[in-house]
C-alpha cells in the first residue's frame, strides 16, 4: 500500500501518519522529519535544507527528490510507504511517479486533509513536538500528560522555528501556489480521497482507515 498524505501546513498529516502506521505496518516517510534531523546534526544537507525553512521556503525539487527516491527502494518499503509531505511541486510528483514505473510501483491513495486556514494558524501556533520520536502534541488541542514532555519517549517537547507568524504566512501562501495544484493531478489519476480534517484526530482517522481497509 504506497500512500500520500498531502494537506496545508497543520492540517494534521504527521497526527494522522502516527495513527495510521499504528494500524498499517508500513514506514512513515516525512520529507520534513528528514530535513529537521539533519539541521539538528547539522550537517551539509541541514545547512542547505535551513536556508529554505527558516523563511517558509521549500527545499529545491533536486534535493527532495533525491532523498525520497532513495529512501523507498530501501527493503523496509517492499509492502508500501507513507509519503508525508511530498510529493509537494508538479516536479516532484512527475519525479516520484517516475521513480515508481522504475520500481514497478505506483500510488494507491492520495489522502488530502482540508481545513480552513484560521484552524491552520490556530494548530500551529500551540504546537510542540519531541525531537526524538517526533510525536506531535498542541498546547490546546491535544497537551502532553506532563508538560513539556513526550509521554511516549519522555524526551523535551519543543516548538518548531517556522511555526513563528511570518514563517506561518509564507508557508501557506508556498502551499496554494505550490502544492495545492497538486490536487488536480492525483485526481485525474482516480487515487484522490478528499477529507474534512477540521474535526477530531479520531475521527479523522477512522474515515482514513476505513478507506485503506477498503483498498
Ligand atoms: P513539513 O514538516 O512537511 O511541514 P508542513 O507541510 O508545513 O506541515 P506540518 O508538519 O506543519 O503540519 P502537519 O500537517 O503535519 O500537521 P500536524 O499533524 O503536525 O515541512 C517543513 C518544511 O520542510 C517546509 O516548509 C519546506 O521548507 C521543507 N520541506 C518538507 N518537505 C518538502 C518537500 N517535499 N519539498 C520541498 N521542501 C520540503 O498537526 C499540526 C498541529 O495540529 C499539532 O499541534 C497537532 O497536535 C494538531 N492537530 C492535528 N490534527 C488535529 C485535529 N484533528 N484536531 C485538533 N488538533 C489537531
Ligand atoms: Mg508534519
Amino acid at each position: 500500500m504506497n500512500i500520500i498524505l498531502m494537506g496545508p501546513p497543520g492540517a494534521g498529516k504527521g497526527t494522522q501518519a502516527e495513527l495510521i502506521k499504528a494500524r498499517f505496518p508500513i514506514p512513515h516517510i516525512s520529507t520534513g522529519d528528514i530535513f529537521r534531523d539533519a539541521v539538528n546534526q547539522g550537517s551539509e544537507l541541514g545547512q542547505e535544507a535551513q536556508k529554505y525553512m527558516s523563511s517558509g521556503q521549500l527545499v529545491p525539487d533536486e534535493i527532495t527528490t533525491a532523498i525520497v527516491k532513495e529512501r523507498i527502494t530501501q527493503a523496509d518499503c517492499e509492502q508500501g510507504f507513507l509519503l508525508d509531505g511530498f510529493p509537494r511541486t508538479t516536479a516532484q510528483a512527475q519525479a516520484l511517479d517516475q521513480s515508481l514505473t522504475e520500481l514497478g510501483k505506483k500510488i494507491d491513495l492520495a489522502v488530502n486533509i482540508d481545513v480552513p486556514t484560521e484552524l491552520l494558524i490556530e494548530r500551529l501556533s500551540g504546537r510542540i513536538s519531541c525531537q526524538e520520536c517526533k510525536r506531535v502534541y498542541n498546547l490546546n488541542f491535544n497537551p502532553p500528560r506532563e508538560q513539556g514532555k513526550c509521554d511516549s519517549c519522555g524526551s523535551e517537547l519543543v516548538q518548531r522555528n517556522d511555526d513563528r507568524g511570518e514563517t506561518v504566512a509564507k508557508r501557506l501562501e508556498v502551499y496554494s501556489q505550490q502544492t495545492r495544484p497538486l490536487l488536480q493531478y492525483y485526481e485525474a489519476q482516480g487515487v484522490l480521497f478528499n477529507i474534512e480534517g477540521s474535526r477530531g484526530s479520531n475521527q479523522v482517522f477512522a474515515d482514513i482507515q476505513e478507506k485503506l481497509e477498503s483498498l
